[in-house]
């Protein structure tokens, strides 16, 4: 059986680390992987395969930064091309990205069977190109893997129920699997000199293409009480040179996935427009303030343990200051969702 996995950007490497790794134990299965060059910096791509230890991509599209159209239109052709060549039996998409929606869209018009990783997710905000991303995804996917029992309630609502399987959220089996490994592999001292600090990221469209809102932000993180360390994307980077802050932040370039699982590790607190991000601060029990207007991930919202604040300021620092009132549930699997992926797939 040959499997195609499609990936692009930093979260979907993370994701397919787990899957691939899987998949390269079983001696009937051959496993492909085709990197679209959507996220093409060394420290946005390059070091997740090193770290991950996923194999080169077999193909890499080279696509990079563009428009929306034609981000996802260069994905399309150069996806169908391999497509064609490769013939496999299924294609794996993970999350809500460009690379997902162009991975779904060419393989399911040449009938080749897709399986969506991280089905069934929503922010019922539609001005978010994630948020079409994922509908169309999952609608025109042959299987759907979900995270959590939410989101195959969110499948069964549109219709999709007869496709969708619970199987836990990898990000989940990850954290579980690198935690140590990341203390094994990195001093939090060679990362940085801060002992005591927030840790925080900004990357969203919807926060870092409106002026107003990225000030509000920077304000929001002047005026907390500690000092806020932020591991910056390269397209908010490009966008704070006419943003005021104070000297308690400390914007670093973006770190490696372990390097940030140990930040947040020895980290207060996090504050984060990202969605892997939320949910990795609750696995490692560290609350959250979420820089968003809703978020996808509703079970972190539970006891506190995450808060939804968008970009308001006084809002922000009024939330920074609650804690988490109990426990967690466990909402995300037992830690094989990558298991339970690989096994339906290979008696499939
Ligand atoms: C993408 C995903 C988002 C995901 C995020 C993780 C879409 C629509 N968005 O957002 O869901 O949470 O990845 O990081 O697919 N850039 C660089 N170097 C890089 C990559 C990007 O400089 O290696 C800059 C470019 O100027 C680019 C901008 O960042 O135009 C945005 O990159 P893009 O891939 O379009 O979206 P992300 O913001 O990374």
């Amino acid at each position: 059986m040959k499997i195609l996995e499609i990936v692009g950007a930093r979260p979907q490497f993370i994701k397919a680390g787990v899957v691939s790794k899987l998949f390269r134990r079983e001696q009937s299965i051959t496993d492909i992987i085709l990197h679209t060059g959507q996220h093409y910096d060394e420290n946005m791509s390059k070091i997740f395969f090193d770290e991950l230890e996923i194999p080169k991509p077999s193909y890499n599209l080279n696509v990079g930064s563009g428009t929306h159209g034609k981000q996802t239109a260069l994905m399309l052709e150069g996806i169908e091309k391999v497509l064609i060549e490769e013939k496999p039996d299924w294609v794996l998409v993970y999350g809500d990205t460009n690379s997902t929606v162009a991975g779904s869209l060419a393989a399911s018009k040449l009938h080749i069977k897709v399986a969506h990783i991280e089905a069934g997710l929503r922010s019922f905000n539609r001005e978010m190109p994630e948020e079409i991303n994922r509908i169309t995804t999952d609608h025109i996917s042959d299987v759907l893997f979900a995270p959590t029992i939410n989101a195959i309630n969110l499948l069964e609502k549109e219709g999709l129920k007869n496709r969708s399987h619970f199987s836990g959220d990898v990000m989940f089996d990850s954290v579980l699997h690198y935690q140590n490994v990341a203390e094994e592999k990195y001093k939090l001292k060679n990362i940085t000199s801060l002992e005591n600090y927030y840790l925080a990221t900004v990357h969203r469209q919807e926060n870092t293409d409106d002026k107003n809102k990225l000030q509000n932000l920077f304000t929001a993180f002047s005026n907390l009480d500690l000092p806020v360390l932020i591991p910056l994307h390269p397209r908010t980077k490009k966008l704070i040179t006419n943003i005021k802050f104070n000297d308690n932040i400390k914007v670093i370039d973006p770190v490696s996935y372990l390097e940030m699982l140990l930040l947040l590790k020895n980290s207060k607190k996090v504050f984060t427009d990202s969605g892997g991000l939320q949910k990795e601060a609750y696995f490692l029990k560290k609350p959250c303030i979420t820089l968003r207007n809703e978020t996808e991930w509703i079970e972190t919202l539970e006891n506190n343990w995450n808060f939804i604040v968008g970009t308001d300021v006084d809002l922000i620092l009024e939330k920074s200051k609650e804690q988490p009132s109990e426990n967690q549930k466990n909402s995300f699997g037992d830690g094989k969702a990558g298991e339970k992926i690989v096994n339906f797939i290979k008696h499939s």
